[in-house]
């Protein structure tokens, strides 16, 4: 794998002037760049002027970055207040596109981008393809979901911008996924790596060597990964993974790339998107190197500027590497939805990843399950265990022995149950790790 050092001199060569840019010049342009982002807010959107004026702050009293904790958050739900087009800083004719966040329960939140705000995308995420290893002239096989999730076109876009031939294969039809890498030989695959590991076993089923096909370039993300399950997908497929993070709200894939040069978290593209770390409990803005709730400012959105939005992504800002005028987030391990609460100790799925990934009879493939006996919750991972691996005997000696490491490394007790491969149900997208079966209150 690349090393920063053997390589820089080159990398340096393809940036672009921001991503050269020191941190005082980045600083100097957030400054100005959020005056005028609060200012349009504040002018055309009737929520963030009341909320504006209910806090007591007017944009003009900003006049350095830390004034921006004067502000109020924007959550969730103030969008889903607003549906369908309320959020919208333009005229509802000047939106070229409209995208929307599928949420789980209830209305879905919609959001909306000009011409300009849709160029504005297309460059983040050529900028984020390029961090990842990708080049002008390279096949992009782009299987992130095409339609009202960003993911699909927010790529697209963005390699076209790059000067890539797309493939805009979407998600689904794993068999068609396999056959399309093999004729049109892509140097990048861009999905989300759960799917990533469907892709995968559908190469074993065929007989085929994963780590002789042309993909060389992976960038995932859409959802919580491990360092564990990019070991997984680089030893598989001989390729350099790195981790991609946006949200809908701030404008879509493309928000923050971690770079192929040192794969040490993710430079936030801090020329259009502005972060804060904040304690969830207090509001409070965190120092940086401290880990809390992600909130994003829009810096240069038209359509749909998002001040404060609370992302409940847990992580922590850490100055840039391979873009030193740029901040890192640290890979985002979860959400705090996603938070299992067993007995008083807290959970992530990542952490059940990572422990089952540590064995060799388990391929990444697991849900949790969460269910009720008496008064006590109790949970089970059910890990699919790898072709070569199953016996038919349920592999209980293995499964114990991740219960017992569950119980060391995270102090809870989990069942743990291994099961063929092939068992469970794949995503085709983001992967739904938990399955609550607890009786609703
Ligand atoms: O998932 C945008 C996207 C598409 C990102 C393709 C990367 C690649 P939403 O559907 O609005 O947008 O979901 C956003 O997904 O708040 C995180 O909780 C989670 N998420 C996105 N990227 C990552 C990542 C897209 N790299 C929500 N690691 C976010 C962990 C991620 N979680």
């Amino acid at each position: 794998m690349a090393s920063i050092d053997q390589h820089s001199g080159s990398y340096r060569a393809e940036m672009d002037e921001a991503e050269q840019a020191s941190r005082d010049e980045i600083v100097a342009l957030q400054t100005r760049r959020l005056a005028w982002s609060l200012a349009h807010a504040y002018n055309n959107v009737a929520h963030y002027r009341k909320a504006f004026d209910k806090a007591g702050v007017h944009p003009g009293d900003f006049k350095q970055l830390a004034d921006l904790a004067n502000f109020p958050f924007t959550v969730k739900t103030d969008l889903r207040d607003n549906y369908p087009f309320n959020m919208f800083a333009v005229p509802r004719e000047k939106l070229v596109r409209v995208h929307a966040s599928s949420g789980t329960t209830g209305k879905p939140i919609v959001v909306g981008y000009t011409q300009s705000d849709i160029e504005t995308w297309a460059t983040v995420m050529a900028r984020s393809i390029r961090a990842a290893g990708g080049r002008s002239g390279m096949i992009v096989h782009n299987a992130y979901g095409y339609g009202l999730f960003t993911g699909g076109l927010g790529v697209h876009y963005g390699a076209e911008k790059l000067g890539c031939t797309v493939v805009p294969v979407s998600g689904g039809m794993t068999e068609r996924q396999v056959q399309l890498i093999n004729d049109f030989r892509p140097d990048v695959i861009t999905v989300t790596p759960s799917y990533m590991l469907a892709i995968l076993d559908e190469f074993k089923r065929r007989g085929l060597d994963p780590r002789q096909s042309s993909l060389k370039i992976g960038i995932f993300g859409a959802e919580p990964w491990t360092n564990a399950m990019r070991a997984e997908i680089e030893q598989s497929f001989a390729m350099d993974a790195t981790d991609i993070y946006g949200l809908s709200e701030v404008i879509g894939p493309g928000v923050a790339q971690e770079c192929i040069e040192s794969k040490d978290g993710l430079h936030i593209w801090e020329d259009h998107f502005y972060p804060e770390v904040i304690d969830p409990e207090s509001g409070r803005v965190l120092p940086d190197g401290e880990k809390g709730e992600l909130v994003f400012t829009s810096l240069t959105k038209e359509a749909f500027p998002i001040i404060r939005y609370r992302t409940r992504d847990l992580t922590r800002l850490f100055p840039g590497t391979a873009r030193p005028g740029m901040r890192r987030m640290e890979k985002v391990t979860g959400r705090s939805d996603d938070m299992i609460i067993l007995r008083g100790v807290n959970v992530f799925p990542t952490q059940i990843e990572e422990i089952l990934l540590a064995n060799d009879w388990c391929g990444g493939h697991f849900v949790i399950e969460l269910t009720r006996q008496g008064r006590l919750d109790e949970m089970t991972v059910i890990a699919e265990a790898r072709y070569g691996h199953w016996d038919g005997s349920g592999l209980v000696e293995h499964a114990d022995r991740v219960t017992q490491y569950i119980k060391n490394t995270i102090g809870i007790s989990a069942r743990v149950k291994a099961v063929a491969p092939e068992t469970l149900e794949r995503s085709l997208g983001k992967a739904k790790r938990v399955i609550d079966k607890r009786p609703k209150e």
